[in-house]
């Protein structure tokens, strides 16, 4: 069952819990004159999300399906996407593109690069490039300008069937997270490197008043804060 959520204006949340896992899977739709939706999701998703997104508008009019880094729960149905919607664009990393996309893509990838902005009607958007963060080489995170809303994929991600939104700190969640996957066999999925303090402080700097969160609950406030503590909390975690 997906649980949709209106976080802000424009901007829904769709949640798909998974017992097994005690984690959401969180897909965020932006209703705009070129609608865009952030995570494609699993393969095995696809025919809920997509009556989901049907509820809110016409699938088959998507435009653009972004996603932070090559993995499954990100990019899986990407090509369903594509094959529902012929006008949709793959929109990733210039990097994502580049080593892995456009191979695996039925359509080749927007690649964006620092200088690219992307405008689907009222809303503007930037990748910032994150690499290894939260993991893989190609890992970037998308800002909406207008509004600060930050994509932020599997950072502050965070167990449970937890509420839509919350305005409390993320901190604690995500520490705990990070402790319980150390247990368990997806230890080491988030790398600390020499980049992860500079480039968490690159996206503080944003400051973002909202963070699309696609494990846990998103968060509503002042972002900057939380971005600059998490570094230490990676740090501390690996
Ligand atoms: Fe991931
Ligand atoms: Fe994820």
């Amino acid at each position: 069952m997906t649980t949709i959520h209106e976080i802000a204006p424009d901007l829904f949340r769709l949640s798909i819990y998974v017992l097994d896992f005690d984690m959401q899977f969180n897909h965020f739709l932006v209703r705009d004159e070129e609608p865009l939706l952030f995570h494609a999701g699993f393969k095995g998703m696809f025919p809920a999300l997509r009556e989901a997104v049907a509820t809110l508008m016409d699938p088959t009019k998507l435009r653009h399906i972004a996603w932070s880094h090559f993995e499954s729960d990100e990019i899986g149905a990407l090509n369903h996407w594509l094959e529902l919607a012929p006008q949709a664009q793959p929109v990733c990393t210039f990097v994502g593109k580049l080593v892995s996309v456009d191979d695996f893509s039925i359509r080749p990838a927007r690649g964006m690069t620092a200088e690219d902005v992307l405008t689907t009607g009222k809303y503007r958007y930037r990748f910032h490039r994150s690499p290894h963060l939260p993991h893989g080489w190609d890992a970037g995170v998308l800002f909406e300008e207008t509004r600060k809303t930050l994509f932020c994929s599997d950072l502050f991600h965070h167990f449970g069937d937890v509420a839509p939104v919350t305005s409390s700190d993320l901190i604690g969640p995500a520490r705990k997270a990070m402790q319980q996957m150390q247990q368990g066999p997806l230890a080491d999925y988030l790398p600390y490197t020499r980049q992860t303090e500079g480039v968490l402080r690159s996206l503080a700097a944003l400051k973002p008043e909202t963070l699309a969160v696609m494990h846990g609950s998103s968060y509503i406030g002042p972002g900057e804060r939380l971005l600059t503590d998490l570094a230490g909390v990676i740090k501390e975690n690996f």
